[in-house]
């Protein structure tokens, strides 16, 4: 209904219970009508109603219910005949949704009522006892909880995807030597397999954060009701089994009032989405045209309406830019929490909306990701080519010093800081320095010292535990292809 003037004025002398409600399939009634007298005010109607979003929990609402249902039944709670009566509507309830023929309804607030009701249109009598031992509150929580467990394993292949995708192309350039930045300024050489495999790391670490918030999150609130427990003879093992939980929580308050299982998958999100975006950044600056490290096909690249030559990394700028509304999902339902005194409020109906945005986000995040590493043509030549460039070997001239001089590394360091500055001078790189100009610095430097100068000497150099030799690159990626296919 839209919200006019006449709208927002108090009304309402007709008892709820006995109106159908505007707009319910069929004419449906409000479950909790017994003692208003008056309908709500269109505008409590439109600050309560969260149909239009956690509709999205219809499967995982209807499996919870099918699920109470067949408990309920099988602890002679209610007749085994209304038990499979309810188990079958809610089948049929899912095909019709299935197919798009559910009509949700506003005026029933929200999915488990609106599930509820056409179930009672369906079956009558039957359907008004599935509702017995349990509230919306732990209703609520297990759909939640069932619904962020998917999105968890969703997320977590997706995430091995793309790790894939990284350690495919880090074993291509376990050899292609790339500048190693610190500042973003010309470091050492590294190879870019290397570089790639990094991310490997990073994001093996989000793995193991999503798993961690899967394993705590997987116990079942179902049957906490709706904040003491109930006086019925539940079995709350059982629905907990039938759900893939490994078992119920404990504390019923805890049940009900808990939403850590959701700020512990934002958080999980927030960190991963941060470790793509700092990638993201980097494809920007890799393709940009002063670095032109690497390319992006058009496959994801958009032009510009004004200046023909352009490419853009939009993708990557995209990525870049939804952590900042994955970040914001974690900050909102943190706050929304943080004041909340035991144990359900209807505050925590804001739950949903962050979390289905930054799931939403993130996968569209990690395909992009996952698409760009594949995409990526990598300029080999221009690579290497900018890997010398900045007097990137500079500590190899000073370690030679150190190894085969004795000197003291912070004389070594003072010395090749001389040599640069005599290149920087002349406008030549290291390797393009005479011996002559050299020993005018240091004598004792020979002719091997054009050895170590090179990228490839350096990278090849850097066999300590963890560093960018292209044996050490091929073997991590090896490692990593044969534990992700
Ligand atoms: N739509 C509500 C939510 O998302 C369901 C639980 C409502 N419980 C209640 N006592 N009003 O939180």
């Amino acid at each position: 209904m839209a919200l006019g003037d006449e709208d927002l004025g108090g009304k309402g002398e007709t008892p709820v219970s006995a109106v159908p409600v505007a707009g319910a399939p069929g004419g449906g009634q409000l479950q909790w009508g017994g003692r208003f007298g008056a309908g709500p005010d269109a505008v409590m109607q439109a600050i309560n109603v969260s149909i239009g979003f956690d509709r999205k929990l219809w499967r995982q609402d209807i499996e919870g219910s099918r699920a109470h249902a067949s408990m309920l039944g099988s602890q002679g709670i209610i007749a085994a005949a209304d038990a499979q009566a309810i188990d079958a509507g809610l089948a049929d309830i899912a095909a019709e949704i299935e197919a798009g023929k559910f009509e949700f309804a506003d005026a029933l607030e929200d999915i488990h009522t609106n599930i509820e009701v056409r179930l009672t249109q369906m079956l009558g009598d039957a359907a008004r006892r599935l509702h017995t031992g349990r509230s919306r509150n732990d209703q609520v929580a297990t759909d939640f909880r069932l619904w962020v467990r998917g999105a968890l394993d969703g997320v977590l292949a997706q995430v091995k995807d793309l790790m894939l995708a990284l350690a495919k192309r880090a074993a291509q350039h376990a050899e292609s030597v790339m500048p190693g930045f610190t500042h973003l300024q010309t470091a050492q050489p590294v190879t870019f397999g290397h570089h790639l495999l990094a991310y490997v790391e990073m994001f093996s670490r989000d793995c193991g954060r999503l798993s961690d918030a899967r394993a705590r999150l997987n116990e079942c609130p179902l049957g906490a009701a709706a904040l003491a427990g109930t006086s019925f003879p539940i079995d709350r093992h059982m629905t907990a089994a039938a759900l893939g939980f490994d078992k119920p929580t404990a504390n019923s308050l805890d049940s009900v009032s808990d939403r850590d299982f959701a700020l512990e998958y934002l958080s999980a999100l927030s960190i991963l989405a941060m470790h793509m975006s700092r990638f993201a950044e980097e494809i920007i600056i890799w393709c940009s045209s002063p670095y032109q490290l690497i390319a992006l096909s058009d496959a994801f690249t958009t032009g510009s309406s004004i200046m023909p030559q352009k490419r853009n990394p939009d993708a990557a700028e995209l990525t870049r830019a939804k952590t900042g509304r994955i970040f914001g999902a974690l900050l909102g339902l943190l706050t929304v929490m943080k004041g909340l005194p035991m144990a359900y409020a209807k505050d925590m109906q804001e739950d949903k909306e962050p979390v289905f945005d930054a799931t939403d986000a993130i996968f569209l995040c990690l395909a992009a990701t996952a698409g760009m590493v594949r995409d990526m043509t990598v300029s080999v030549t221009r690579m290497q080519a900018l890997a010398g460039s900045g007097f990137s070997t500079a500590t190899d001239l000073a370690d030679w010093l150190v190894r085969v001089l004795n000197m003291p590394f912070r004389d070594a360091h003072h010395v090749t800081g001389r040599i640069v500055a005599l290149a920087e001078a002349k406008n030549l790189d290291l390797p393009g320095v005479s011996l002559a100009d050299m020993q005018e610095i240091e004598p004792r430097i020979t002719d091997q010292i054009f050895g170590v100068l090179t990228v490839e000497a350096s990278v090849a150099s850097r066999t300590s535990f963890g560093g960018t030799a292209p044996a050490n690159v091929a073997a991590a990626a090896k490692k990593w292809l044969e534990i992700l296919t």
